[in-house]
């Protein structure tokens, strides 16, 4: 299986270094040829990593990750080819972040749409996953939590490709949590707003959400 990721941001190189470490090919692309942070990466990434565009990127990979600007999405897609992602999976990791009144952000998408679903739209043939949209980049490979890692929470329309996440994230160190359809992208993207706001709150930035179920002598409420 061939990796290409759109991102040269935090994610992007995370993932990638990800991918690159269990010895998948990789390539990492940016809107430009010869994108610095993508140079720095592959070379970094000697012999499973290389560099390109978003759409080198997007013809490279059998799985696509897309990790950029979570605003720009029909953009990136129509930069990238929707032709190279005919029939593949794409894992959505991307929030759209709206920032037009500072910190802590907002979101550019809300009600009944989401980002996740603004990419499957710009994307029709391809089988759209959202997931890791929900945890800090440096926990996306291989974390160590307190207690065992929770389960990443994913969504999709297409179930074999959530299958395919899911053995994904087991190589990563995730279980997986099924949210049904990619309708659920609306909830998980905001859970980011949620996870800021816990680091706001705490000052710890290593969080991330774990679902729990009650004793089994719990009564169960009305
Ligand atoms: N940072 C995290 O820990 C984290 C965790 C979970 C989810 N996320 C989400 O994951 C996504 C990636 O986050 P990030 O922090 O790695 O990086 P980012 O700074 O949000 O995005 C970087 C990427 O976006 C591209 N980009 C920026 N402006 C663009 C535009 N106008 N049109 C097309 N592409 C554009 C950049 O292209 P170039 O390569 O050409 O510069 C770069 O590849 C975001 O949606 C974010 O909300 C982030």
């Amino acid at each position: 299986m061939k990796v290409g990721i759109l991102g040269t941001g935090p994610v992007g190189r995370a993932l990638g270094h990800g991918f690159a470490t269990l010895g998948y090919e990789t390539m990492i692309g940016a809107r430009e040829a010869g994108n610095a942070k993508a140079a720095e990466w592959a070379a970094a990434h000697a012999g499973s990593g290389r560099a390109g565009t978003f759409a080198d990127a997007a013809a490279f990979g059998d799985v696509i990750v897309v990790a950029t600007l979570g605003t720009v999405l029909p953009e990136v897609a129509a930069a990238a080819g929707p032709q190279n992602f005919a029939g593949k999976v794409v894992i959505d990791t991307t929030n759209p972040l709206d920032m037009s009144r500072g910190f802590p952000p907002g979101l550019a998408i809300v009600g009944h749409d989401s980002g996740g679903e603004t990419l499957q739209r710009a994307l029709p043939e391809a089988r759209v996953v959202k997931a890791f949209n929900t945890v800090n980049n440096g926990l996306m490979f291989r974390p160590r939590f307190e207690g065992g890692p929770p389960a990443m929470m994913i969504a999709g329309n297409d179930a074999d490709a959530k299958v395919t996440v899911s053995r994904i994230l087991a190589e990563f160190g995730w279980p997986a949590l099924d949210l049904g359809t990619l309708v659920s992208a609306r909830w998980l993207e905001a859970m980011c707003i949620a996870w800021v706001m816990v680091g706001i709150t705490t000052g710890k930035w290593d969080h991330a959400f774990k679902v729990v179920n009650a004793a089994s002598d719990t009564p169960s409420g009305e």
